[in-house]
């Protein structure tokens, strides 16, 4: 299983200020694209993946918006529009949650009042995370190709994450990823990461002792 977790720290949690915010040049566009670069492939979709959206402008909570690949086949379709208004109907769900509660509605989206820093504490204490970053070590860099094929990967969508979060990150033992030197947009990040993914698994390498 390969879970993509990316913070969205401008996107409001509140569904209807999430719609009115399309089309207005403010980027949740983005997640649509992040979304549909996570789970779907030519006429089909990834059983193995699951992408949880943190929306973080809120009133109380951050909401954790999470879509897996095994349960998709009920969404009504994959334009930007439908996805985004996806997205909107589980933080309807989702919008009277209290702290830590989960919400799962009949299409398999889940959505959790949850923190980014819990959400991410959590998965590296039950396994390996990676914060995809130019700065991190090459994808293809022996020493990390064991692990990636379980991993969380973690991004942010367009806007930057605040300076020291890593610190505490790598406390907890999350490691910087790169995929090249240069800055792409984080569902670019996404195709590029499975698709390193699928050659792995397709072709395993001779790792040395
Ligand atoms: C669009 S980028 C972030 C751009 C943002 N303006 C910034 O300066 O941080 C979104 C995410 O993709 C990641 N990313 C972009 N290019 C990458 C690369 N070559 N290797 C690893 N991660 C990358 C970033 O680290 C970030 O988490």
């Amino acid at each position: 299983m390969t879970e993509f977790i990316v913070r969205a720290r401008a996107a409001p949690a509140d569904p209807d200020r999430f719609l009115s915010q399309v089309g207005q040049g403010l980027g949740v566009e983005y997640l649509a694209d992040i979304v549909r670069h996570s789970l779907f492939v030519s006429q089909g979709h990834r059983e193995d993946v699951t992408v949880s959206l943190v929306l973080e402008k809120s009133q109380d909570f951050s909401r954790v918006v999470s879509i897996s690949g095994a349960s998709l086949g009920s969404l009504d379709d994959i334009h930007e529009a439908a996805l985004l208004k996806a997205i909107a109907d589980a933080l309807r769900a989702g919008s009277v949650l209290k702290k830590h509660e989960t919400r799962t509605d009949d299409r398999g989206i889940s959505v959790t009042a949850k923190s980014f820093e819990q959400l991410v504490r959590e998965r590296a204490e039950a396994g390996t995370v990676f914060l995809l970053d130019p700065d991190g070590d090459d994808v293809r860099k022996e020493e990390v190709l064991s692990e990636l094929a379980e991993a969380v990967f973690v991004m942010t969508d367009h806007t930057p994450m605040p300076k020291n979060t890593y610190k505490s990150m790598r406390r907890q033992g999350v490691k910087k990823l790169s995929l090249g030197p240069g800055m792409l947009h984080t569902a670019q990040c996404v195709s590029i990461l499975l698709n390193e993914l699928d050659r792995l698994r397709n072709n395993p390498p001779l790792l040395n002792d």
